[in-house]
């Protein structure tokens, strides 16, 4: 199976005043599974597979150690892990995470940690050695702090009471603000106490002319209009409103999986996809000399790409089929769909404008806009082969 890798860039203005370049990466969603918690062969981990929306999760500690290891070579300055460390909370992934980024730390490349919506006491967290899946021993908030807090948290010039959201600062004139946005409080969005405790620490930045930079797990601006609720911020208009006010161009999410960028006023908010998904990549934002301009573009781990390519596939195939199967229309133009949509998914989750590949798949995208239009998938599908979930120009 043979597929070109694409690039994918943005840029933008940001409110620095001075300093050096800064190179950042952005690994988003791993949903880390230690080796020790899953046996391939297990009938309790092939049945997780089958719902997993296309993760790469049997490969995921080569993929880590790839990156890793080019992290080390290659040395940015930070590397920001927006949440979903782990596939569903499981203590020994979350360990083993830690010891990952404590390397990275140890090198002298500052670590930024926020959880996501898996990370803490999810009921998901399973041991997958077996026919069938056994509970795992979870992460608790407590835990999740004990073990991440040196990773943002502890080197923060202020940090929240209502939540694990902190603000540390990467220059004179540059601060990321990590948003905690899964508390029991307020799971999905930001606590109203947080919120006012980011209006202080971002009203103290402006005083002090420094430029900020907000991460949280969830996305801020919609990203894409088929995947809205549970995705974007609950309180998303009020945050937007705070963060908008004081001047913050950037936010970098995550949760998603998919690779998206938008903007709203002078505010981006790029989500970086899931490393665990086709293309298995990360981002990277080069924060120019002077921090008056940003530039953000993935880049892909090698190994691997054959299987998480064909586990989006098939993970597309499932979704699609009963769509497909409803349809009045013969096996080659079913095909012919299939081809299209498979094609269509992968486009929309690495951040690449669509373009069928053969005669096949441009039939197959004529039969989703005249026979299928008015389902789910069909909407789907014609709305990103018109590249309507594409980004304004930013
Ligand atoms: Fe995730
Ligand atoms: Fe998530």
């Amino acid at each position: 199976m043979q597929i070109e890798l694409r690039p994918y860039e943005r840029h933008g203005s940001l409110n620095g005043r001075a300093g050096n370049r800064l190179v950042l990466w952005i690994l988003a969603d791993p949903h880390y599974l230690s080796p020790s918690l899953f046996d391939r062969q297990a009938d309790a981990f092939r049945s997780i597979l089958a719902v997993n929306s296309g993760k790469l999760i049997e490969h995921m500690p080569e993929v880590m150690e790839e990156f890793l290891s080019r992290a080390l070579r290659e040395r940015p300055d930070a590397v920001l892990f927006p949440g979903d460390l782990t596939l569903n909370g499981e203590l020994t992934g979350l360990l083993e995470m830690e010891q990952m980024c404590s390397h990275l730390e140890a090198a002298g490349i500052r670590v930024l940690v926020i959880p996501g919506n898996h990370d803490i006491d999810c009921r998901y967290a399973s041991v997958l050695t077996g026919d069938v899946s056994k509970p795992a021993e979870r992460v608790t908030r407590d835990v999740f702090i004990t073990h991440m807090r040196r990773f943002g948290y502890d080197n923060a010039i202020s940090r929240d009471d209502h939540s694990f959201s902190w603000i540390v600062p990467l220059a004179d004139d540059l601060r990321i603000l990590g948003f905690d946005t899964n508390t029991t409080a307020c799971p999905g969005g930001i606590p109203e106490g947080t919120l006012t405790w980011a209006e202080n620490v971002l009203a103290q930045a402006n005083a002090e002319g420094a430029a900020v930079i907000t991460m949280m797990h969830h996305n801020l601006l919609v990203q894409n209009r088929f995947m809205e609720t549970g995705f974007v911020l609950k309180n998303r208009a009020e945050v937007f409103n705070v963060l908008d006010n004081h001047g913050v161009m950037l936010n970098l999410s995550g949760h998603i999986h998919l690779q998206h960028g938008s903007r709203e006023n002078s505010l981006t908010d790029i989500t970086t996809a899931s490393a665990a998904v086709f293309p298995l990549g990360y981002g990277v934002l080069e924060i120019a000399e002077g921090h008056r301009e940003w530039n953000y573009h993935r880049e892909y781990m090698t190994q691997f790409q054959d299987a998480a390519l064909r586990r989006m596939n098939e993970t597309c195939e499932r979704f699609l089929q009963d769509t497909l199967a409803q349809l009045d229309i013969s096996e080659a133009d079913r095909t012919c769909m299939r081809k299209a949509g498979q094609e269509v998914c992968v486009a929309v989750f690495a951040g690449w404008a669509y373009r069928p590949s053969d005669e096949e798949a441009e039939w197959g995208c004529r039969l989703w806009s005249e026979r299928a239009s008015d389902t789910f998938w069909g909407k789907y599908i014609v709305s990103a082969i018109e590249q309507k979930h594409m980004e304004e120009t930013i």
